[in-house]
């Protein structure tokens, strides 16, 4: 089975193209978030699970999602982290994970794809962003024939220290940095509620035909960079940035 979470594209692309080579259909873990339910699998055999690197460690929806949901047990895990630069800690995260819940871990690959992270950093020109998506293709197969043949993904060993480090960084992270306050509707909202129906973590409601946020924010960058009007700001510094938007945009 193959799951993702995905903002801005990015581990959907990569999750769809590995389920479509080993003949299976990609599922949003966003969904069953929004069901309220604690899924229960049943499947053996594989599970592949695609998502961003969040401060050098998985985006915690989906570590979130794969702690609230039942798996067989000895299933393989395998994990397909996409990011800016690169997947920090992450293989570790995804291990000792896999420790707890029972399943035999595979590796966590990361795959650079483009940066999304526009709050924090200027969003890369469309051709340059093209480059970077096509050259991450051959890493994407190389994953999507791993799991085919039921071999191990190369993984990185990460030592205590920076794991240490790591982990109190991204909590301290999600607590204090992960804010609303500053994203803002500017005149050129044309009140379509595209923001609010994709934000994975339904944090977003229309007032008066304005998207309005409220505090369950994961950061992942959805609605600003692919609002169509380019509407959205995060406070003065993304005015002026190039907006990302997406993966399939970016390709010829
Ligand atoms: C909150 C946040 C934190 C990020 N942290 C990292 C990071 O630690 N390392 C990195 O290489 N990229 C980082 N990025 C970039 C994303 O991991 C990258 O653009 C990813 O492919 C986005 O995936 P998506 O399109 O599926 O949401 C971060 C992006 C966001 C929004
Ligand atoms: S996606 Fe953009 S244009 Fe549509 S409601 Fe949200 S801010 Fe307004
Ligand atoms: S409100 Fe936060 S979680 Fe929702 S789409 Fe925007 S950045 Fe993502």
């Amino acid at each position: 089975m193959v799951f993702y979470f995905s903002g801005t594209g990015n581990s959907r692309f990569a999750a769809e193209r590995i389920a479509e080579a080993i003949g299976q259909k990609a599922e949003d873990v966003t969904a069953y978030k929004k069901s309220g339910e604690s899924p229960v699998f049943t499947e053996g055999g594989a599970y592949l699970f695609s998502c961003p690197c969040y401060m050098s460690t998985p985006a915690r929806s989906m570590t979130e999602f794969i702690e609230s949901a039942t798996f067989p047990q000895g299933v393989k895990a395998y994990f397909l982290i996409t990011c800016a630069a690169s997947l920090g800690a992450s293989s570790r995260v995804c291990r000792e994970l896999c420790e707890k819940k029972g399943m035999e871990y595979m590796g966590a690959s990361q795959v650079v794809m483009p940066q999304n992270y526009i709050a924090l950093f200027s969003m890369k020109d469309k051709e340059t962003n093209g480059t970077i998506v096509n050259e991450a293709l051959p890493v994407i197969d190389h994953i999507a024939e791993t799991v085919k043949s039921g071999g191990k993904l190369d993984d990185k060993k990460v030592g205590s220290a920076e794991y240490a480090v790591t982990k109190w960084v991204r909590d301290l992270y999600y607590k204090d940095f992960m804010k609303t306050k500053k994203f803002l509707a500017t005149d050129a909202c044309v009140s379509c509620g595209l923001c609010a129906g994709i934000c994975p973590m339904s944090n977003i409601s229309m007032t008066d035909g304005k998207p309005v946020w409220d505090k369950n924010c994961t950061h992942c960058m959805a609605c600003i960079n692919r609002c169509p009007k380019d509407a959205i700001e995060y406070g003065k510094g993304s005015v002026g940035k190039i907006r990302y938007k997406g993966p399939e945009s970016t390709l010829k």
